[in-house]
């Protein structure tokens, strides 16, 4: 998907944003963050103005491309260089971020992140450092790895689609169980329940002993 259908993926993510008090949690004024599996980049842009040096990590070709090309229009993405990468082999110093962070990408599978994703991220955040894992898929996994959790509030949250008909096709691709009753309900706006799925409002989270 990623590599074959980046525009497709691209307009589904643009409709999941993530949940404004994870952003605000989100270390700011610091010097360096490493974003891994950074995709086309709903987090990195979130990013630009909170460290002077931003390097975001990604695999898939075609979607570093779109986010080379959003950096290009966005205020501070000079800030932010794109390099090609994966969890368990970051193109990354010791210790060289302050923020080691990934959305939507981490999972304790190994194709994923696993067991060595997560000693890489660990070694490239600096002492005092925190690596965070943005919309966790498995906390009880991150628990027993030493991480914290927390969650931002309990309102009904929704993805935001563009238009009916965008609601429409991206469920019966990305959500075919949902995609009846979006039909049936005729929004552009779907909770993320109705999707089946926990909204992007949480953040699993390490400080690196110093
Ligand atoms: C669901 S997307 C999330 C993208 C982006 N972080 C966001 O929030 O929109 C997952 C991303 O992880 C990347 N990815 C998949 N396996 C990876 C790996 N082993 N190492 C690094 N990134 C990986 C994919 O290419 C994709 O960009």
């Amino acid at each position: 998907m990623y590599r074959l259908e980046p525009e497709l993926y691209d307009r589904l993510i643009r409709a999941e944003k993530i949940h404004p008090a994870v952003l605000e949690w989100l270390p700011r004024g610091i010097d360096r963050i490493a974003e891994v599996g950074a995709g086309s980049g709903r987090l990195t842009l979130q990013l630009l103005g909170r460290a002077g040096e931003i390097v975001a990590v990604e695999p898939a070709a075609p979607l570093r491309d779109l986010l080379i090309q959003r950096l290009a229009r966005a205020e501070h993405g000079r800030r932010a260089k794109v390099v090609d990468g994966f969890f368990d082999d970051l193109p990354l110093p010791d210790e060289w971020a302050d923020l080691v962070v990934a959305c939507s990408a981490f999972t304790p599978d190994p194709g994923h992140g696993g067991d060595a994703g997560l000693a890489e991220m660990e070694r490239v955040c600096r002492p005092r450092g925190c690596v965070a894992i943005v919309w966790p898929n498995n906390l009880s996994w991150l628990e027993a790895r030493g991480y914290r959790y927390l969650s931002f509030g309990d309102e009904e949250l929704f993805v935001e689609f563009a238009s009916l008909d965008e609601a429409v096709e991206l469920t019966e691709i990305f959500y075919p169980a949902a995609a009846a009753q979006v039909r049936r309900r005729a929004r552009r706006r779907v909770s993320f329940a109705t999707l089946g799925i926990n909204p992007p409002r949480d953040v699993a989270f390490k400080v690196m002993a110093a």
